[in-house]
């Protein structure tokens, strides 16, 4: 199929860009480079630079690729950050979306591929959280994801759009270290950029109701993220129904047990400084991932110990990094 994925020289949208190709679709990118990076394409992808809120050029971009198929990655994602700027995400992520969808109507795109986010569950209760479970939100960033999802079921009951919603866990490591994540907000960057630093890397909270009292996530390889979108779009292709599904591996890992797999892949005898816990963390948050496995035949391939040694790959070859003494 002839694809377009926003924020697709992003951190996530490369490695889906990536997977697409392999998969033999003909893909091109649209995206601002607020965050994203030329450099994680090749040479022969397309590259439109401009910002989904610009309604008439995306649409324009999308004629002129002959789109069947939007792949819609784009989006301000960080957490702490869309509790500071609530406004700036639900014009980036909302109005954003508002945007691409529009800007599909015009083009005659019919197809769309949403990333969502397991935010949407908030602070989810039970052990796996399945696609059933209550929405509500903790974070402004939470809530536009969910608004995005309810915007796409409106529009396809007004049309004939198909969709699909896939909803990230934690997304950590790298298929390059070329593409590996660059940012500065979730845990295993942030560990690598502190013992890189020379500094204590940190953990927000030590008393939560779990085994070790750290909180406990469901850290999924992007290279995995990245193969549930090519599934999505084989299974769009050949008919199957709109859905919503869950992209987790289905078991959960606590922050300590991250911090003392990172010591055993770096080699690194770090130390941590626990802090205090931070405003809307959740004790535990894991997928149950049956529905895609189902729906798709996919299920997650990569374990802790790829995730986080793919993603040291991208930190242990860095110049610009001192190295702690
Ligand atoms: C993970 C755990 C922190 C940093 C994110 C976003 C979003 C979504 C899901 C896609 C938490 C703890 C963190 C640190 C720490 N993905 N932590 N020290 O908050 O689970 O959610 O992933 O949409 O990206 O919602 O991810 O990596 O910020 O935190 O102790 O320096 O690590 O408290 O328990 P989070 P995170």
């Amino acid at each position: 199929m002839r694809i377009v994925v926003t924020g697709g020289a992003g951190y996530i949208g490369a490695h889906v860009v990536l997977a697409l190709r392999r998969d033999g679709h003909d893909v091109a990118v649209i995206d601002d480079l607020s965050t994203g990076t030329p450099d994680r394409l090749t040479d022969d992808t397309p590259l439109f630079v401009c910002s989904v809120l610009d309604t008439e050029r995306v649409a324009e971009n999308l004629r002129a690729h002959g789109c069947e198929l939007v792949v819609h990655v784009a989006a301000k994602k960080a957490v702490e950050q869309s509790v500071a700027e609530p406004l700036m995400y639900y014009r980036e992520n909302v109005i954003g979306m508002h945007s691409v969808l529009s800007a599909m109507a015009q083009a005659g795109v019919g197809k769309i591929l949403f990333s969502s986010s397991a935010a949407v569950y908030g602070a989810p209760t039970g052990d796996l959280v399945d696609e059933q479970a209550v929405t509500a939100p903790a974070s402004p960033y939470g809530w536009t994801k969910l608004m995005c999802e309810q915007m796409i079921r409106d529009v396809a009951a007004a049309t004939a759009l198909d969709w699909v919603a896939l909803r990230y866990f934690n997304v950590a490591g790298a298929a390059d270290p070329a593409l590996a994540d660059r940012g500065e907000n979730n845990l295993i960057p942030r560990v690598f950029r502190a013992i890189c630093s020379g500094v204590p890397p940190q953990i927000f909270g030590d008393e939560y109701p779990t085994r070790d009292g750290t909180c406990i996530r469901d850290y999924i390889h992007v290279a995995d993220v990245a193969d549930a979108h090519a599934a999505a779009v084989r299974g769009m292709s050949s008919g199957a129904p709109s859905a919503i599904y869950n992209i987790g591996t289905g078991s959960g890992t606590s922050v300590l047990e991250v911090m003392h797999t990172a010591r055993r892949i770096t080699g690194r005898d770090f130390d941590w400084d626990v802090r205090p816990p931070r405003a809307g963390d959740s004790p535990a948050v894991v997928a149950d991932a049956a529905k895609i496995r189902a729906g798709l035949g996919w299920q997650s391939r990569h374990d802790l110990d790829d995730i986080v040694g793919s993603a040291w790959q991208s930190w242990s070859s860095r110049s610009e990094i001192p190295v702690a003494r």
